[in-house]
Parts: structure tokens; C-alpha cells; sequence
């Protein structure tokens, strides 16, 4: 007779065989070791060329420029030509990343996607990518946790590093919404776009790096949002979605601020997963965070699954709103349910050797 060994952390059986309510989640130890925090040092994004604005959308469905503007504060999205594909809109995001960290292709250890629109089914998208980047010395694996990607890949980067299995990781969240999107189904069809946003993650001797952060899934939900693998087609019952992201953001920054041992008034700039303007609002107003502090990127790019946090840092990069050494908390909530978030030092100094 084989014996089941209870998993570490999960709930004890009870003597009548029912499982015992479970634990609370496992809280990290704030503090880390000198020398080995992980952070940003580049960043990269690239978008299709085709724009497609909400007037075009108005001349195929019952829909208004007004509706979606109110509604979403999406204003156009860009999306992917016909038969055009992912892969090399991420390549030109990662070498962009590359150059902006001063790093080159042979010193990447590990290609981290993030990814729910693959071109393939299998390979994934990163074997290519670092293939086209010449990263002919790294690992390459495809991550899914749909809007939440960006986070976990970072936070998989930051492990990676912090435990001196890789010395610098191509995060990349690379998506193309249009393809799994029902184009005639007016709820879901104005929220999507497709694009890119690459990272690129490195160890210093840093003073805060990427801290605090928090990752949560509740698989309970997940008929609230998904694509069947048959259909692949995304469904949505928005008003719960809308909810459960509000609540679980908020939560999840809330925490992360508290492992990183800051607060709110420490942040220079909050980054909320692109979904939704009231969305982004709520959870700032939550948090208490003022509107100045808040970057939107929705208006441009509309909701790019994992894609749209490093989009959004991208171009409050080349706004001027973000500049190296800032605070910047991030929070993204997907299909899943999934969700998380972080603070990072964006582009931080790292100490000089003693
Ligand atoms: N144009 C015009 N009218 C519309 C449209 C549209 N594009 N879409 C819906 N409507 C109508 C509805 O039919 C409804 O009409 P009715 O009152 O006559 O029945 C009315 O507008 C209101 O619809 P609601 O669904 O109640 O609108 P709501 O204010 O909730 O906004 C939205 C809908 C934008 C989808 C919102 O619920 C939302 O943002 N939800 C969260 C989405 C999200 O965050 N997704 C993130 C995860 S995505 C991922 O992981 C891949």
C-alpha cells in the first residue's frame, strides 16, 4: 500500500478524511541579502503597425466612440496584419531592452515569456525569440498566466537571479488579443489589443531592486474569463471581472508595499495592468494613490493582456514620467484567476564595490 504524503503547506486531514480549512498563504521574509537583488535595467516595446481606432469598430459593430471611451477609456488598440506574426515584433522589444541595459545578446542566461497568443501551439515563442536575438547560451521557455504574466515572469526572474542560477534574464510579455478575441461579440471585441514589452533583469548590489512581491490564483473563478482550447475564442462576464480586479490589485499592492517595507507615499508612479480606466481609478483611490502619480496607457493601446505593464512603463519612460531611481508599484489581475504585484527601483544605481 503506497502512502500519500501531504504536500508542504496544504491543509491537514481531518480524522473523518475531510481536509481542515486551508492555511494562510506563506509570507517571504522581507529581508534579502546584499548583492544579490535583482532589478530593471532596460526596457524595450514594439506595436503592430495596424491602428485600429474606435470609429473603425463603430462601422462593425453596435458600438460608440463614446461608450468605449466612457466605459474603458480605450481610445484605438493596434492590431497584428493577417498572417503577421508575434515573434519578431518581440525580437526587435528585447534587443531595444538589451541596448537600453548595455547588455548584448551572449550575456542573456534565460528568455522568459510571457505569453497567451503564441504563434505556435508548440514551440513557444521564446526558442525563437532568442534564436533571432543570437542568445544561442540561454534557456528559453514560455510562461502563461494571462494578465498577471509580466508579474510572475518577473518575480520568476528576480528568484532566478537573487539565487545566482542566472546572471541576466530577457523578461518578455508579447501578446496578440486579436487572435483569440470574438471580433463580432461587441463586449469583448473593443477591449483588446496586441503587442510587446521586454524587460531586462540583472543582479546588483541594490537597495530596493524589485521588492514585495506578492502572487495569488484563485482557480475557483476561472468561468469568469476564459478561451477553450477548441473555440479560442476569450469570454468574459465583465461586471464580476471588474470586481474581483479591483479587490484583489488593491489587496495584492497593499501587501507588497508592506513586504517591501514601504508605503503609499513612497510611491513615485503606480502601474496597473492596462485593462480599464475606471479599473486603474478605483484601485488608485483605494490605495490612496493621487491621480498624478497613476500612468494610463489604456487610451493607446487598450487592454494587451501581459503585455500592457511594460508597455505602460515604456511610454511613461518616453513621457519624462519615469526616470531612473523612482518607485514604482505594479499590479496586474487575469484569467485564472490569476494576480500579483511589486515594487521596483526602476533603474537603479547599483552600489559601487567596496
Ligand atoms: N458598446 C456599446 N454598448 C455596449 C458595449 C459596447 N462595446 N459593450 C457592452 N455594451 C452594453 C451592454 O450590452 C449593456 O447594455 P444593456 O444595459 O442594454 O444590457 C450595457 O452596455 C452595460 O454593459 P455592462 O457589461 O454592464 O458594462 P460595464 O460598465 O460593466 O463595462 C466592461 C463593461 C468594460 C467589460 C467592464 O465590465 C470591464 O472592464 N470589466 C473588466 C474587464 C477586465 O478587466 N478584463 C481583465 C482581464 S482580461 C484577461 O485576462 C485576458
Amino acid at each position: 500500500m503506497s502512502t500519500v504524503l501531504p504536500r508542504p503547506g496544504a491543509a491537514p486531514a481531518t480524522r473523518n478524511g475531510t481536509a481542515a480549512a486551508p492555511r494562510p498563504a506563506r509570507v517571504r521574509p522581507a529581508a534579502r541579502r546584499r548583492g544579490l537583488t535583482a532589478g530593471i535595467f532596460g526596457i524595450g516595446s514594439a506595436l503592430p503597425e495596424r491602428v485600429v481606432t474606435n470609429r473603425d469598430l463603430e462601422q462593425v459593430l453596435d458600438t460608440s466612440d463614446e461608450w468605449i471611451v466612457r466605459r474603458t477609456g480605450i481610445r484605438e488598440r493596434r492590431r497584428l496584419g493577417e498572417g503577421e506574426l508575434l515573434a519578431p515584433l518581440a525580437t526587435q522589444a528585447c534587443a531595444d531592452a538589451l541596448a537600453d541595459a548595455g547588455r548584448t545578446a551572449d550575456e542573456v542566461d534565460v528568455v522568459l515569456v510571457s505569453t497567451v497568443t503564441p504563434d505556435r501551439v508548440t514551440p513557444g515563442l521564446a526558442p525563437e525569440i532568442a534564436r533571432a536575438l543570437g542568445a544561442t547560451g540561454a534557456s528559453a521557455v514560455d510562461l502563461s498566466a494571462a494578465c498577471a504574466g509580466f508579474l510572475y515572469a518577473l518575480d520568476h526572474a528576480a528568484a532566478l537571479v537573487e539565487s545566482g542560477r542566472a546572471g541576466v534574464v530577457l523578461v518578455c510579455a508579447a501578446e496578440a488579443l486579436s487572435r483569440i478575441v470574438d471580433h463580432t461579440d461587441r463586449s469583448t471585441a473593443v477591449l483588446f489589443g496586441d503587442g510587446v514589452g521586454a524587460v531586462v533583469v540583472a543582479g546588483g548590489d541594490l537597495d530596493l531592486g524589485l521588492a514585495g512581491f506578492v502572487l495569488g490564483a484563485d482557480g475557483e473563478q476561472a468561468d469568469l474569463l476564459y478561451a477553450d482550447a477548441e473555440a479560442r475564442v476569450l469570454r468574459m462576464q465583465g461586471q464580476e471581472v471588474y470586481r474581483h480586479a479591483v479587490r484583489r490589485m488593491s489587496a495584492a499592492t497593499a501587501e507588497a508595499l508592506q513586504r517591501a517595507g514601504l508605503t503609499t507615499d513612497d510611491v513615485d508612479l503606480f502601474v496597473a495592468h492596462q485593462a480599464n480606466r475606471r479599473i486603474i481609478d478605483a484601485v488608485a483611490a483605494e490605495l490612496h494613490v493621487p491621480s498624478e502619480k497613476v500612468v494610463l496607457d489604456v487610451h493607446r493601446a487598450a487592454n494587451t493582456s501581459s503585455a500592457s505593464i511594460p508597455l505602460a512603463l515604456h511610454q511613461a519612460e518616453r513621457d519624462g514620467l519615469l526616470k531612473p531611481g523612482m518607485t514604482v508599484a505594479l499590479a496586474a489581475f487575469g484569467a485564472g484567476f490569476v494576480w500579483g504585484a511589486g515594487v521596483v527601483a526602476w533603474k537603479e544605481r547599483v552600489h559601487a564595490c567596496a
